[in-house]
């Protein structure tokens, strides 16, 4: 919880259930009460920590949100760019609010399912090397190539161009034709990581899709360049249904 004042319009509506002008229209209507009171301005400030009601429902208020956003090509993954829009810009507005930031970084072609919060302890947490947290992704390549052999040497750890040794990860064939589709399982997060794999096979990544983090998969009726928040249940489930490999 933060002592940190701010409107209570902005407040409620950066729990994720209602958008700031339905908030205003309902203070409007006198169906908001703070600390007991009926709120009649929509300016008024209040902490986190303030008793809040909305249409006589009590307003239970997250310190953090976690917000499941389906990226779509040509936006950055970062808070904030002085050249392109980011993964925060795009987000609508009542699931706005202050520190966001994408826990793990998607390049700017690759699109799905980018994860947006404002709680650093749990994007640590999911981001560690240590923990091993998986990433799931579905890619389409230049050409065809050895697939057994890509199978094998994803498995047993590919070594980059540079020379950096990756953890095993899990290919798998989803397509075959000349510009074959695999899943792909990583459990690291290596800058272009899944792109300098595919280098060392001979291949280009043409298109390249996040459709899990964790054991949690991308809502598939969440449309590109929409966003939604996690339930508690979802946030449970990227560790808890974590496919070790
Ligand atoms: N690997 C890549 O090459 N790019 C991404 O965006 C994610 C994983």
């Amino acid at each position: 919880m933060t002592a940190k004042k701010e409107r209570i319009d902005k407040v409620i509506s950066s729990q994720g259930l209602i958008s700031r002008s339905e908030v205003k229209a309902l203070i409007k209507k006198g169906e908001v009460t703070l600390n007991g009171e009926v709120v009649t301005d929509s300016a008024v400030k209040v902490t986190y920590s303030d008793d809040i009601f909305v249409n006589g429902e009590k307003l239970f208020q997250t310190e953090h949100v976690y917000i499941m956003l389906n990226k779509p090509h040509g936006v950055v993954s970062a808070s904030n760019d002085k050249n392109d829009k980011t993964v925060v810009d795009i987000l609508p507005d009542e699931l706005k609010r202050k520190n966001l930031f994408p826990a793990g970084r998607l390049d700017k072609d690759t699109t799905g399912f980018c994860l947006v919060t404002d709680d650093g302890d749990f994007a640590h947490n999911i981001l560690s090397p240590s923990r091993h947290v998986t990433k799931t992704y579905i890619a389409k390549i230049s050409n065809p190539i050895d697939y057994e052999k890509a199978k094998k040497g994803f498995s047993e750890g590919v070594v980059l161009a540079d020379g950096t040794v990756l953890l095993s990860a899990v290919l798998s064939l989803i397509e075959d034709s000349d510009n074959p589709v695999f899943k792909v399982i990583i459990k690291e997060g290596k800058y272009h990581q899944i792109k300098r794999m595919f280098a060392s096979f001979g291949a280009t990544v043409t298109e390249l899709k996040r459709i899990a983090i964790g054991g949690l998969p991308l809502d598939d009726s969440l449309p590109v360049g929409s966003a939604r928040l996690l339930t508690g249940e979802e946030l449970k489930f990227i560790v808890e249904n974590d496919e070790k490999f």
